[in-house]
């Protein structure tokens, strides 16, 4: 049986606890991994200045995968200047481990918003406004002017539009919509429509649709089932996927890949939720999400066939309609008992 190293940032707030119970499932289903804790995050910034020091970068690259909870302090908390954490920390590693795809799968859980949902968000992670491209002009005056340019590569849009391509003719309807704002951002959106276009020509099998970012709010809520994989550029995506979590179910069951496709370095899986401190240390933190992430962890390690068994463990538990005030640890133990 295969190890795997897996380098485990537990975070700040319910992160800690929601990984270990993924990391149980993990092992439940027979999956054997070799961890090593990283302490990075809000806590290790207030208590060192530290965000994530070059040393740690380059020792996490030498893992088969990262497993993250959540990152930041609690909402209000002026311990950590905004930004420092999602640019130093959870960016940075997307930009340095060139995390290029971020995948978050979206199928409904009974009492959803849209309970029979299932599509995947193929969201671009190096690029677009969170590049970091701008800056200030006679920042602190009255004249002063920002500027925050969203930078848009060929290469980058190709390989991420490739990836989507190649995940749609292996599901069952073959459909990749396209969102973006083309009408109005007629640069980036440009690229983005003739890229997309071309790469086509290499997927013949998969129908090809386009729609408004604007109007995809109106569809995801209106009508879902039309969307089986969306391809999107970075804020685009940030925002859909939330609107998408809200409507499968909640940010208890969001989970997110990513990927490094060309695996020439470990991609990170992590929860779409954050830290959530106002229900850190109760149990009330839903596992369910990190589970999630580490089933799309074991799928991209190759390991489909435990992924699978996770995934439909989880389903399973969820449509049981289990008892609400089940804790943390005892939710990671009912799925994981079912394997
Ligand atoms: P949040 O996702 O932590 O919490 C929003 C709401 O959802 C809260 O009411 C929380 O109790 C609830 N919630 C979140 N996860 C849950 C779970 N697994 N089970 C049950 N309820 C859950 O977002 P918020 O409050 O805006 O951010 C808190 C901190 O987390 C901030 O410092 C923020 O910057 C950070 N954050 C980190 C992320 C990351 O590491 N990728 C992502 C989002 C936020
Ligand atoms: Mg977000």
């Amino acid at each position: 049986m295969s190890s795997y190293k897996v380098g485990v940032i537990g975070g700040d707030g319910i992160g800690p606890e929601v990984v270990a119970e993924a990391i149980k499932v993990v092992e439940a289903v027979g999956v054997s991994l070799d961890t090593t804790e990283y302490d990075l995050g809000a806590d290790r910034y207030v208590r060192t200045g530290e965000v994530l020091p070059d040393p740690v970068l380059d020792e996490l690259r030498g893992h088969d995968a990262i497993l993250l909870g959540a990152v930041g302090p609690p909402v209000g908390s002026t311990a950590v200047p905004s930004g420092a954490l999602e640019r130093g920390l959870l960016l940075r590693l997307r930009f340095e481990l060139d995390l290029y795809v971020n995948m978050r799968p979206f199928t409904g859980v009974p009492g959803a918003l849209a309970p029979d949902c299932d599509f995947v968000v193929i969201r671009e992670n190096t690029e677009g406004t969170y590049a970091g491209e701008g800056g200030f002009l006679r920042k602190g005056t009255p004249y002063e002017v920002a500027t925050q340019g969203s930078v848009n590569t060929r290469h980058g849009v190709e390989r991420c539009a490739r990836f989507a391509f190649d995940l749609a003719a292996t599901r069952p309807r073959h459909q990749l919509t396209l969102v973006h704002k083309t009408n109005v951002l007629t640069f980036a959106g440009d690229l983005w429509q003739r890229t997309v276009d071309e790469v086509s020509a290499e997927f013949p099998s998969v129908i090809r649709d386009y729609n408004h970012v604007d109007a995809t709010c109106i569809y995801l809520v209106e009508n879902p089932g039309r969307y089986d994989v969306i391809v999107t550029d970075n804020l685009f995506g940030d925002i859909i996927t939330d609107l998408a979590g809200a409507i499968a179910g909640g940010i208890g069951y969001a989970a997110s890949a990513n990927l490094n496709p060309d695996r020439t370095g470990p991609s990170l899986f992590e929860p779409v939720h954050g830290a959530a401190h106002d229900i850190a240390g109760t149990g009330k933190a839903n596992p369910a999400a990190a589970i999630r992430s580490a089933a799309l962890m074991l799928d991209f390690l190759g390991e489909s066939s435990a992924a699978a068994k996770v995934t439909h463990a989880v389903t399973e538990f969820i449509t049981s309609r289990p008892d609400p005030t089940l804790s943390t640890a005892a939710i990671g133990d009912a799925i994981a008992e079912r394997l």
